[in-house]
């Protein structure tokens, strides 16, 4: 089977500054891929571009067999938590939830089941009908997670999903990311810590200044570069350029 995402030479240049760098990288079917990079190297303006919100200056990205400038054909088939929470905070949960589900056409009957089982997922059955300004910090990311999920999309963007959130909601959100993964999504994240990459991806590229210095498992990098912690690998390939 053809890997689910393909990124080839993907470029973005923006007022004549290289944001993102002649990238390359798949992402198979099922897998749980990591774009591992400090703040600025690049994370967020790749995710804009495999998600069509953003057009490359150069190269491509194809997801499932569909290049992404063909956006219409691959709406339904892309959901992106983005960092900032995207629900609205004067809604309820539920109200949240039927909204997005509305907004990509999900038809009526289809949307009351899925909204069901959303909340069940994401642990917020008792809360359909609370505000969403009410809920949280580890709730609001559960309820900005569902509403990228309200049209089952087969691949899964996250923005640092945990950025931000004490150590006990990062391990909560870990579990719902580890229940997606079950659920065969193919799900692409980033973040900036180590440990939470460690944790989820099976293969991760290391971003630095808009470029992969890096990419494999992070069993084969500590192997490649004969270091025990995968925080030595990240700081032995990103070391600060010298002028
Ligand atoms: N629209 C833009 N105009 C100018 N600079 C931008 C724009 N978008 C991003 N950048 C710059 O590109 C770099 C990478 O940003 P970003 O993709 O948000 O990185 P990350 O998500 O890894 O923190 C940063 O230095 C940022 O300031
Ligand atoms: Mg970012």
């Amino acid at each position: 089977m053809p890997p689910a995402v393909i990124v080839s030479e993907l470029a973005k240049v923006i007022n004549e500054k290289i944001i993102v760098d002649r990238i390359s990288f798949t992402v198979e079917e099922g897998e749980v891929f990591g774009l591992l990079g400090a703040n600025g190297s690049g994370k967020t303006t790749t995710f804009n571009m495999l998600s069509g919100l953003l057009a490359p200056s150069s190269g491509s990205v194809m997801i499932l067999g569909k290049n992404i400038k063909e956006l219409a054909k691959l709406k339904m088939e892309i959901g992106f938590v983005t960092q900032e929470d995207s629900f609205y905070e004067t809604l309820t949960v539920r109200e949240n939830l039927e909204f997005f589900a509305s907004q990509f056409g999900v038809p009526g009957r289809v949307a009351g089941e899925r909204v069901k089982s959303l909340l069940s997922q994401m642990k917020l059955s008792d809360k359909g009908g609370v505000l969403a300004s009410k809920l949280s910090g580890g709730m609001k990311k559960r309820l900005n997670i569902a509403c990228s999920l309200v049209h089952d999309p087969k691949v899964l963007y996250l923005d640092e999903p945990t950025v931000g959130l004490d150590p006990v909601v990062r391990r909560e959100i870990w579990a719902v990311i580890e229940e997606l993964h079950r659920t065969k999504k193919t799900i692409i994240i980033t973040s900036h810590y180590m440990e939470e990459i460690e944790h989820l991806c099976g293969r991760v590229a290391i971003m630095f200044a808009g470029r992969i210095v890096d990419s494999g498992t992070p069993a084969d990098l500590k192997k490649k570069y004969k270091l025990k912690q995968m925080e030595d690998v990240f700081a032995y390939l990103v070391k600060p350029v010298v002028q």
